[in-house]
């Protein structure tokens, strides 16, 4: 079944196509973050702006027509919602132009999915770390469901490393940014929050910026890396250890980072268990991952009514089935 898919819950406007399992194009063009970070309304601004030329650029990579489409997927939530909004009117419209389906579809099982099934994993904790959001998730149940087994207490670990970015003043403000000082850095004591399966990053966030004065950024940068991705792999070996699993995969923006992976493989091979990370282009957000879920929704018959394609803002992982 071939299916354009449409991101646009964050600063990233993305399209793709999929047919049979296959992503066929995954085009985007970004906000781009100032040290005033993301303010919703100018970055939907951005995407109405970018909607057409990153749609026309799919079709043609993938060297399809519309008339081709057989469904469209778009990302219902969570997002921000003047952004999530741009996403949800482009699904429409070019539902209703073509008397095609549409299958609305949550970010996070998107990107949980996508990893999962480039990992070729079948039953894995997943480490989802992205700016809004931080989990462990496995899939469970009939029909299946991704369940929060330990999540951030506070906020997304991609938040927390932006608005670190932002108050030391790196540019871009990003988490690459930090990232890369880190790479010259040594390890000065931040506070490390694990409680049980589940950690909390904004107490370590506070005390990254008041030693803003005092230490270098390169320090603080290693810092602020080295103790949060511990904390998430010992909740993710404690999430891996009880419920005896022996894969572990991380997916979502932060899973970007090259050190993060490093952490977690370690940690998984060291329990003999099989650690894997999508390639970049699906970490970060792309309509390729929401094409690619789409299109198996679609074919199980999960699709909704056009008047029903809204957005939901705090649309939680766990509620959403998984096709
Ligand atoms: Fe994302």
């Amino acid at each position: 079944m071939l299916v354009i898919g449409i991101e646009s819950s964050a600063h990233t406007f993305g399209a793709g196509i999929c047919e049979g399992g296959k992503i066929l194009a995954n085009e985007k063009e970004m906000y781009h973050i100032s040290t005033s970070g993301m303010i919703p309304g100018r970055v939907a601004e951005t995407h109405i702006r970018n909607a057409a030329l990153v749609i026309g650029r799919a079709m043609s990579k993938a060297n399809v027509k519309f008339s081709d489409l057989e469904g469209v997927g778009y990302t219902m939530g969570p997002g921000m919602g003047p952004c999530l909004q741009v996403g949800a009117l482009s699904a429409r419209t070019i539902a209703r132009r073509l008397g095609i389906k549409i299958a609305a579809v949550n970010h996070c099982v998107a990107h949980a999915e996508i990893t999962r099934n480039m990992a070729h994993m079948s039953d894995p904790i997943v480490v989802y770390v992205s700016g809004g959001n931080s989990q462990l998730l496995r899939l469970q149940g009939s029909p299946r469901r991704y369940h929060v087994i330990g999540e951030t207490l506070d906020i997304g670990i991609g938040n927390m490393l932006d608005t670190f970015a932002r108050g030391i003043g790196l540019d871009p403000a990003w988490g690459s940014t930090v990232e890369k000082k880190a790479m010259s850095g040594s390890y000065v004591e931040l506070p490390y929050t694990v409680k049980g399966m589940d950690f909390s990053f904004t107490g370590l966030l506070t005390k990254a910026l008041e030693l803003a004065n005092t230490e270098s950024s390169e320090d603080l940068c290693y810092s602020i890396q080295e103790t949060s991705f511990s904390m998430l792999c010992e909740a993710a070996e404690r999430a891996m250890l009880l419920s005896g699993k022996d894969e572990v995969c991380v997916s979502g923006g932060v899973a970007q980072n090259t050190r993060l992976r490093e952490m977690l493989r370690k940690m998984a091979e060291g329990h003999g268990s099989r650690f894997a990370a999508a390639p970049n282009e699906f970490n970060a957000d792309n309509g390729g991952m929401i094409a690619f879920v789409a299109e198996r929704m679609l074919e199980k018959g999960y699709y909704t009514p056009i008047e029903n394609c809204t957005v939901k803002q705090r649309y939680r992982v766990n509620t959403a089935v998984v096709p």
